[in-house]
């Protein structure tokens, strides 16, 4: 049989570079849609990231090529060197030589037993998060899922509630830390040090974030000598153990406290915002999920772990928002050997930029990429190559391991409000995506409250 030639794929230099910033005004400022239009001028696409020139695989196969070897395709470069700033060398940050390990210390906490019994304090958490909306109220979207999000790892990550003075002060300095990441990004080290505002204010939320840290710690430990450990995701860091019996260390405990923190809020407010909106705007999809729930849900409970196989089409919204707004925008990778990509070669020390908008839209993997069809996911319409484009989550071992923590989540919170509740988006909407900040997200969406 003759063979079929090795698929070829095209490189180019994005247009549009400006002097000193390159792209960056676009990728950091600019929505998905910049991103997702990159493949306009290849399948890999260099662009400047101030002085960093770096390679966007901008078409599935590449994208994967990337991702699946970790090793060659490390975490570093221009994002990761500042996002251990905050996370130090925790899961998310970590180069290849610590990941196994600590993904194997940090897996545990994700088991489905442990998603089961988590889900619960999801449950708790949505319903003294909404127990007061009556019709006619009006809710800030992003900062309601946000709060909601936090509390919920709160709950899972510690056992108790954290007091509402600690919970702002994190909120607080996270907002601060991960929308000053970008723009440190661009500094070179001596501008990062000397003592500007900007610094200074970031410098000091960062501190704020240890020290709120610690404190979250230190009080698990405390409860946990007093009254025995709940058998949570903290006290599972705390207990675990590697092959050799070591446990983690405190900075290891600290720094995965931190990145989870980071890693499960602004992602999950990010969906549940776009999630709401997008229904908003697509009556038909809304009125499958009203029908959905109404026959899942015929008592007016609130829905549970064992509701999910019968919330199927919430799921897909789920799938279907992540796929046209992945709320991680981007981040990058290190090659650590010279490495061929696309028919060319390139020397150790290249940077990648791995963005799931790259190739989230990308028409070779989806019909009417730009349009929100949640029934694209059906299992009778789904496609290997749509499947291989939906990045969201990452791929390869540094798939993102919340992934099904967050959809249970973000599942349960849409389930639990679309049943009891229309929202409706009040006509000051802005969804330019806020400029700088880590995770897409709109600048304003608020959703008035409405019978069902
Ligand atoms: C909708 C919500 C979420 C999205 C879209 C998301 C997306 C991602 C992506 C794209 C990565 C890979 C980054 C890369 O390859 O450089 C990742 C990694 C990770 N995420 Fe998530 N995430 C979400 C929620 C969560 C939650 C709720 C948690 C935990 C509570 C979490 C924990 C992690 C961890 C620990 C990693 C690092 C995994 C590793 O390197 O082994 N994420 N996430």
């Amino acid at each position: 049989m003759p063979q079929s030639p090795p698929p070829t794929y095209t490189a180019a230099v994005a247009p549009g570079a400006l002097p000193l910033l390159g792209h960056g005004h676009r990728l950091l400022r600019g929505s998905a849609e910049y991103l997702s239009s990159l493949h306009a001028h290849g399948d890999l696409v260099a662009v400047r990231l101030g002085p960093t020139t770096a390679q966007v695989p901008c078409h599935p196969d590449l994208l994967n090529q990337v991702l699946a070897d970790h090793r060659l395709f490390d975490k570093g470069g221009v994002f990761y060197d500042r996002a251990r700033d905050v996370a130090g060398n925790g899961l998310v940050t970590c180069p290849y030589r610590d990941h196994r390990r600590q993904r194997r210390l940090v897996q545990p906490a994700f088991r489905r037993s442990q998603l089961q019994r988590y889900s619960q304090a999801v449950q708790a958490e949505i319903a003294s998060a909404t127990d007061d909306w009556r019709p006619g109220r009006v809710i800030d979207a992003f900062p309601t899922f946000y709060g909601l999000a936090l509390r919920t790892l709160g709950r899972t990550l510690y056992s108790t509630t954290i007091d509402a003075k600690l919970a702002r002060d994190v909120e607080q300095a996270f907002d601060t830390v991960l929308n000053g990441l970008f723009r440190q990004m661009f500094l070179p080290a001596p501008v990062r040090r000397l003592p500007l505002p900007g610094n200074l204010r970031y410098r000091r939320s960062l501190a704020c974030l240890h020290d709120a840290t610690r404190q979250l710690i230190a009080a698990h430990r405390d409860a946990a000598e007093a009254a025995g450990a709940e058998p949570d995701l903290l006290a599972a860091l705390l207990a675990a153990r590697d092959e050799d019996g070591a446990r983690l260390s405190d900075t290891e405990v600290h720094d995965q406290v931190i990145t989870l923190l980071a890693a499960g809020t602004e992602t999950v407010a990010a969906t549940l915002t776009w999630a709401l909106w997008r229904l908003s705007r697509h009556s038909a999809a809304a009125e499958q999920v009203r029908a959905e729930l109404a026959a899942a849900l015929p008592d007016g409970r609130a829905p549970g772990w064992a509701d999910l196989p019968r919330l199927g089409v919430v799921d897909r919204v789920v799938t279907e928002t992540l796929r046209l707004h992945p709320p991680g925008r981007l981040f990058t990778r290190v090659t650590t050997a010279p490495t061929a990509l696309a028919g060319r070669t390139f020397p150790a020390g290249t940077t990648l930029v791995v963005s799931p908008a790259a190739v989230s839209r990308h028409p070779a993997a989806y019909v009417a990429p730009a349009l929100f069809d949640p029934d694209r996911w059906r299992p009778e319409r789904l496609t290997p190559a749509a499947r291989q484009a939906f990045l969201a989550f990452g791929n390869g071992a540094r798939k993102c391991a919340g992934d099904l923590f967050a959809r249970t989540e973000c599942v349960l919170a849409l389930a639990t409000l679309l049943s009891r509740h229309r929202l409706v988006p009040e006509p000051d909407a802005d969804l330019r995506p806020v400029p700088l900040a880590t995770v897409l997200r709109p600048r304003r969406l608020h959703l008035r409250v409405a019978a069902p």
